[in-house]
């Protein structure tokens, strides 16, 4: 017998495709995320769960079906995962890592040319019919070439930044849980910095952690106040990684020069006063938004989950103590 999958929201049509041949798939086919309610009901029964980011996977949750096997997220983070309550109960949690580290760098590279050379503020300009032509003082920016990039964890995006930054001559420092070794330092042409230090001196400080305990608020008022008010504030992580309101007041207050956002703390609601400020870009979370990466997402997503489904350990499991004896 084919696995019994539960699927939150409809994927690209070659993920729909596979999971049709491959699964006895129940599925949302309304273009919505579900409540808790219509999760737990979509989960009676099936042996696999495949979810999105925008999903609440709690204990509640996760109890709602003891033949659960596992969590298949369709993302590289997984905070929307109670790792410890799958852990307990024994149900693999798997991401997408890897398939969406260029696309991810790509657009936090879209919001430094967006908010830097002011893209956004001229395009409304232009349509607003205000342009009576070229001056010599019209929208300056900052230039990106040159400038130093701190990048604020260097997991797999993180990374993913650095060969970006050296076609554009950037200083490039990094600040990380672990060091790397000097002759690997030496080797991408990167310098560790303490956060601090890493926040005082770059143009563009851009974050790349993934979201935890230890890292909400990471980015508050104090660290906020580190940065050089000529410098942009770039995120394509988490919401809850910047404290918002605190950003709010940097931006309004000038001290900061401006900041591209692809995430926010309580999506899809921004903190008000966002919306109003010229010296934001604001983006729709599409960090993994392309066609191929969605796509590439969706395969990995269907490999983990139907690992999972048949009891086997799946490729990209992120809970270590799961257990697949
Ligand atoms: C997107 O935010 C992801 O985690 O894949
Ligand atoms: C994502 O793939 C990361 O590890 O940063």
């Amino acid at each position: 017998d084919l696995p019994k999958i539960f699927l939150t929201r409809e994927l690209p049509p070659s993920s729909m495709k596979q999971l049709r041949e491959r699964s006895q798939l129940t599925m949302n086919h309304e273009d919505r995320a579900l409540t808790k309610q219509e999760l737990i009901a979509g989960l009676q029964g099936v042996d696999g769960l495949l979810c999105q980011l925008t999903d609440i996977i709690d204990d509640e949750v996760l109890g709602a079906n003891p033949n659960l096997k596992v969590v298949s997220n369709f993302a590289v983070g997984f905070n929307n995962v109670d790792i410890a309550s799958a852990s307990k109960r024994n149900i693999a949690v798997t991401n997408t890592p890897g398939v969406l580290s260029d696309s991810t760098a790509d657009m936090a590279w879209a919001l430094m040319f967006a908010v830097a050379r002011r893209v956004v503020e001229g395009d409304r300009f232009v349509r607003a019919g205000r342009w009576e032509g070229w001056a010599p003082l019209q929208y300056l920016g900052l230039d990106i070439s040159g400038a130093t990039l701190g990048l604020v964890g260097l997991g797999r995006i993180g990374r993913a930044m650095i060969p970006r930054a050296m076609g554009f001559n950037m200083k490039v420092l990094y600040w990380n849980r672990t060091r790397m070794d000097i002759a690997e330092e030496h080797e991408l042409g990167v310098e560790y910095a303490e956060l601090d230090e890493l926040l005082a001196q770059s143009d563009f400080v851009s974050l790349h952690v993934a979201l935890s305990e230890g890292t909400k608020h990471l980015i508050n008022e104090q660290r906020l106040g580190q940065m050089k008010p000529t410098a942009y504030l770039i995120n394509t992580a988490r919401g809850p990684v910047v404290d918002e309101k605190a950003l709010v007041q940097a931006l309004q207050s000038n001290v900061i020069a401006g900041a591209g956002l692809d995430v926010f703390e309580n999506e899809p609601k921004l903190e008000p006063a966002l919306y109003d400020l010229e010296n934001a870009v604001l983006a729709p979370h599409l960090g993994s938004a392309t066609i191929a990466t969605r796509s590439k997402m969706g395969e990995l997503a269907i490999e983990n989950c139907l690992a999972g489904c048949a009891g086997k350990r799946p490729p990209n499991l992120v809970n270590p103590d799961y257990d697949d004896a």
